[in-house]
């Protein structure tokens, strides 16, 4: 596809491959590219993702574990660039079955890449994620926070981000890595929201303790050295990380090499506070218990954005936590898939 720059210095049209695009976040990316007018290829193996969830674009069921499956993906089309959201994600997991961990996010990568190659597509935004820094050292974690990841979720995460920077030395990949903090939300339509089999996220589990479809919430460990004794998070909203992969995409153009950015909106909020927003959002009472701590929770983990909306011109739009669960509430009270 011709590439159409506007007056922006902006690609106008792009024809992009979203591999994981029928999960939450990617399916979210997916829905905001072609709200945007960019052409786009879903690629997923459905072991997570949800078939409802696609609604826009074209998609192919194809596993990157399996190199063959995507040899025809990219004979036939020419994409403009990739955008990569297929990844297994649960800490905990990651502890117990690391090799399915290292097998899915790294050697899964790799044979993206290398088909990539292959077929001369030289763009790559690549979801990572805050469990790259391990424990944090200070308040607000930036780019060049150490990185010491404490599961192998982590850790296969931080290898793809070596790898690129590899890649973009030996190959000329051009890449960014954007680590979400606590991603959050959905849209306002509740077209599409978040759906884990297996939930763990702490606020579709607060807002399913509201509604009684979920058992009774979990507080893990009230004793940390925090405001209220709760873990501290940085929610961002869904709907600004996907507007961040496009400003990354279009930084590309003009930036060769490997970067990564932090994606937060710079602000903490402790368990019970997030409780108390959803209260407040819901108008009912979060039934809730402390239990002890879940293994591997840092106390607190809060995003420097500075880089991301200095460099990148990223401005999120949903900087009010009370917004962020309204528009989580809308699809939890009656989810699509
Ligand atoms: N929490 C509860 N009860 C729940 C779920 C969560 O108390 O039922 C707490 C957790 O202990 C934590 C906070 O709420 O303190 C947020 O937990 P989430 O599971 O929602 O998110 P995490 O901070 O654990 O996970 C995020 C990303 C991961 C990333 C991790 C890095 O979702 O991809 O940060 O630590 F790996």
């Amino acid at each position: 596809m011709q590439e159409v720059i506007n007056s922006q210095g902006n690609s106008s049209t792009m024809k992009i491959l979203v591999c994981g695009g029928a999960g939450y976040i990617g399916s979210h990316m997916v829905r905001w590219l072609s709200e945007h007018g960019h052409e786009v290829v879903v690629l997923d193996n459905f072991s997570t993702g949800h078939r409802g969830a696609v609604q826009w674009g074209e998609l192919l069921e194809a596993d990157l574990m399996v190199p063959a499956d995507l040899q025809p993906v990219f004979a036939s089309r020419h994409f403009d660039a990739v955008m990569h959201f297929c990844a297994r994600s649960l800490v905990g997991e990651s502890v117990t079955d690391p090799y399915a961990y290292y097998a899915n996010n790294v050697t899964g990568t790799l044979n993206l890449l290398e088909a990539m190659r292959r077929h001369g597509v030289e763009l790559l935004v690549f979801s990572s994620t805050a469990a790259v820094f391990g424990q944090p050292q200070s308040e607000l974690i930036s780019e060049d926070h150490p990185k010491a990841p404490i599961n192998p979720y982590g850790a296969s995460k931080l290898m793809v981000e070596r790898i690129l920077a590899d890649a973009g030395q030996a190959y000329g990949l051009r890449s960014v890595a954007l680590r979400y903090f606590n991603a959050a939300g959905a849209t306002l339509d509740a077209r599409i929201g978040e759906a884990h089999a297996c939930e763990t996220h702490l606020i579709p589990n607060v807002l399913k303790s509201v509604l009684g479809t979920g058992g009774s919430l979990k507080v893990f460990g009230d004793d940390y050295a925090t405001l209220d004794g709760t873990c501290v998070r940085d929610y961002v909203h869904v709907e600004d990380l996907a507007q961040a992969h496009l400003s990354a995409l279009n930084y590309l153009k003009d930036n060769p090499g490997a970067h990564t950015f932090n994606l937060g909106n710079g602000q903490g909020f402790s368990v019970r506070q997030v409780i108390d927003a959803a209260a407040r959002v819901t108008g009912r009472n979060v039934p809730f218990e402390v239990a002890s701590r879940r293994e591997g929770d840092p106390a607190s983990l809060v995003a420097s954005g500075r880089k991301a909306r200095d460099t990148l011109g990223w401005t999120p739009i949903w900087t009010d936590l009370e917004a962020i669960i309204e528009s989580a509430w809308r699809w939890h009270q009656s989810p699509a898939f």
